[in-house]
């Protein structure tokens, strides 16, 4: 039957952030007792005040089509909080809401992309930003870093990347999967670089922007001097606990929101009505009322940095945001341990799911082969519980 499989899909990689969660879960239907710590969802429900506005939407028969690009008063409220929290002008007509920042990738990627465009990918990267790139014919160019950056790129760097064929830059800040996070300055350096280049139009995605340890989140389409080449992408998922709910959104200059706009139209129409109500209520709350959410996540991030700085044979930097330890691991490729030999990161994730029942995820699907992921979106005991088991099996390997 392959053969009805278009090359396109079968090009497509699978997720592997799913695929080791399915493992995961598979392992746990049978009976054994996984600790998966390979997803980013929050562990948290979606507050109270939040799920009452989804229930008033259902209640005031918020039921029909919406448009495309999401009510205008969830709009307007995204446009409010866009000023409010990032300092950023967008009009609700710069406004589109998808099924998720994934959908608002997607369709930025599907209507900005021609054939052979290049995007330059700072890496580690979101697994699904090459994917979506691929899909839109478009060509990563993957730039590296390491720990010893923190994970980052400065101006220097990216100019190096840059040539005639580049269209655009995608990053993410938090960042998924390492949790740094791009200083007011550091995104200034990246500005200076990005003003001389007018064909470059950069993607920010703050779906990360609440959890964040350090104080002031920065924004890249708060610059003034690239404002009208910067689109940003947001949303409910993690900052509000609302993964389910599928609801994403972005600003952008107005003619690609027109753009992304017509590319909804034909593939999902507009996200969930009742999600759409629900979004307002989150958007229009201050946002310290989830402040309870960063604050157990912070605590989290502490521990487990305690704990895995005990576990030979990891380098971790210090997450500054996200829920997310990315550390180094190729000190352990080439050791053994009775029938298992660890030759890279995914022998690694495939050995501590099998000999400690933890999930976690190899970097190489973060275009970073030396690493692996670990998702703290979990609670204290089952970090605790984890970080003990992780240990035992990386002492085992020699
Ligand atoms: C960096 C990044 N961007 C976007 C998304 C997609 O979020 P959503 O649930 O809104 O589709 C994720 C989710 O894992 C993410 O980590």
């Amino acid at each position: 039957m392959n053969h009805f499989i278009s090359s396109r899909t079968r090009n497509l990689s699978e997720s592997q952030t799913i695929a080791m969660s399915k493992k995961s879960r598979e392992m746990k239907e049978s009976g054994i007792d996984v600790i998966s710590l390979s997803l980013g969802e929050p562990d948290f429900n979606t507050p109270d005040f939040i799920k009452e506005a989804g229930k008033e939407g259902i209640d005031q028969n918020y039921t029909h089509y919406p448009p495309v690009a999401g009510y205008k008063d969830l709009r307007e409220a995204i446009s409010r909080k866009f000023l409010r929290d990032n300092k950023i002008n967008y009009s609700p007509e710069q406004i589109v809401v998808s099924t998720g920042a994934k959908q608002c990738i997607a369709n930025l990627m599907l209507s900005i992309l021609n054939p052979g465009d290049e995007v330059l990918l700072p890496a580690p990267y979101w697994v699904s930003y090459k994917e979506a790139i691929k899909l839109a014919e478009g060509v990563p160019v993957i730039i590296p870093t390491s720990i010893d950056t923190d994970f980052k790129i400065d101006g220097a760097t990216l100019e190096k990347y840059i040539n005639p064929k580049s269209k655009m830059l995608i990053f993410s800040s938090p960042c998924n999967p390492t949790g740094s996070l791009y200083t007011k300055t550091e995104l200034a350096d990246l500005v200076n670089t990005l003003e001389k280049h007018e064909n470059i139009i950069s993607i920010s995605d703050e779906i990360y922007e609440l959890i964040n340890f350090e104080g002031e989140h920065s924004s890249l389409a708060s610059f003034d001097s690239i404002y009208d080449r910067v689109v940003t992408v947001n949303g409910v998922s993690k900052g509000f606990s609302m993964t389910g709910w599928r609801l994403g959104y972005l600003g952008a200059p107005l003619e690609i929101a027109k753009a992304c706009d017509k590319m909804q139209g034909q593939f999902t129409s507009a996200t969930s009505s009742i999600s759409q109500r629900a979004a307002i209520a989150a958007l229009n709350a201050d946002p310290s009322e989830v402040d309870f959410m960063k604050e157990a996540f912070l605590n989290r991030r502490n521990l487990m940095k305690k704990g895995l700085e005990e576990i030979p044979g990891l380098e971790i930097n210090t997450p500054k945001g996200a829920f997310y330890f990315f550390p180094k691991v190729d000190s352990l490729f080439g050791k053994k341990y009775e029938n298992w030999t660890i030759k890279d990161g995914n022998d690694l994730c495939m050995y501590l799911l099998e000999e400690a029942h933890v999930g976690l995820v190899p970097g190489e699907a973060f275009g970073s082969p030396d690493y692996i992921r670990i998702s703290y979106a979990a609670s204290e005991e089952n970090l605790n519980e984890a970080l003990k088991r992780i240990k035992q099996a990386i002492i085992k390997l020699s």
